[in-house]
């Protein structure tokens, strides 16, 4: 599990290591249990995931829109480049790359978006993801699951929470998604990394922005005003697609419902 130190990866994490024998990995962060990997030193890097893995899950990489946009190069370093090291370490194996994926890859125009449908990012971060699936895709039996915005708490990093941290924050009402909750992720691939190409795993309930922070706000009983906005207001910045709701046609799975994701998040322990 690359990116195990993340966010995302943390949660899958927390799920996979009850149940499996996992090698999770860190950059810059270090968590106990983990080993420490950067993306960039290939060598390295290739060493790693050629140990006799069945699966390689990789979820680690450049992933804040604005740093992305401001630094193509980097995000190409990390988000397109280490994916055609795996795929060089791994030829020739057993082993399979679960590569994760992002709604960005869409421009957000469509009501909804399965795997059948176009890719046309809009941002330097979605087209590093179309990249990084193109390398994966061509190879063959590997699998790409694109997945959208991600809410709930990390076990070590809460970089979705970090968001509600202070005074106020702002959130858009001209943004909607259907946001996935971390612990339903790692049920989620371990039904789903038996498949090859795309897959995508989308949350049940489509939100704006905004009425997903002000509900994780209301939920946590958190201090901070949540404050609606929308993108002529918050300025140029990073475009952002305006509308991603990802649904499958090729499995019925989708995330839970945002009240009983909301109800479950407000029980958890606060570290
Ligand atoms: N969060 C979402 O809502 C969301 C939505 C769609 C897709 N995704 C995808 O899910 C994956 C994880 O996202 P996330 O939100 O968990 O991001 P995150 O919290 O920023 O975690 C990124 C991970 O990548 C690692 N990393 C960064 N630079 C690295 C480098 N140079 N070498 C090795 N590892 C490096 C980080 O390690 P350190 O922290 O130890 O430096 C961390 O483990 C990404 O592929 C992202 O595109 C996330």
């Amino acid at each position: 599990m690359l990116g195990a130190s993340g966010f995302v990866g943390g949660g899958l994490w927390t799920y996979l290591t009850h149940r499996h024998d996992v090698v999770g990995t860190f950059a810059t962060r270090p968590v106990a249990g983990l080993v420490r990997v950067d993306l960039r030193d290939e060598r390295r890097l290739a060493e790693l995931v050629a140990d006799g893995f069945d699966l390689v899950v990789h979820a680690a990489g450049l992933v804040p829109l604005e740093a992305a946009e401001a630094d193509p190069e980097l995000a190409h370093r990390l988000n397109v480049r280490p994916v055609e090291v795996l795929l060089d370490a791994v030829r020739g194996t057993a082993a399979k790359l679960v590569l994760l994926s992002s709604d960005n890859v869409f421009d957000g125009t469509r009501h909804q978006y399965t795997e059948e449908d176009r890719r046309r990012p809009v941002n330097v971060y979605g087209r590093t993801k179309v990249a990084a699936e193109d390398l994966l895709l061509a190879e063959g039996g590997h699998l790409v699951v694109r997945i959208p915005l991600v809410f709930g708490r990390g076990p070590w990093s809460n970089s979705f929470l970090a968001r509600l941290a202070g005074p106020t924050t702002t959130a858009r009402t001209d943004l909607v998604c259907a946001p996935v909750y971390l612990p339903s992720l790692g049920p989620a691939l371990a039904r789903l990394w038996d498949r090859t190409g795309v897959v995508h795993y989308g949350g049940s309930d489509v939100v704006t922005r905004f009425e997903l922070m002000s509900g994780v706000q209301q939920a946590l009983d958190l201090p901070t005003r949540v404050v609606a906005t929308s993108g002529q207001e918050a300025g140029a910045g990073c475009r952002r697609p305006p509308r991603l709701v990802l649904r499958s046609t090729r499995h019925p799975l989708l995330g839970p419902a945002l009240g009983p994701a909301l109800a479950h998040l407000a029980g958890l322990p606060r570290t």
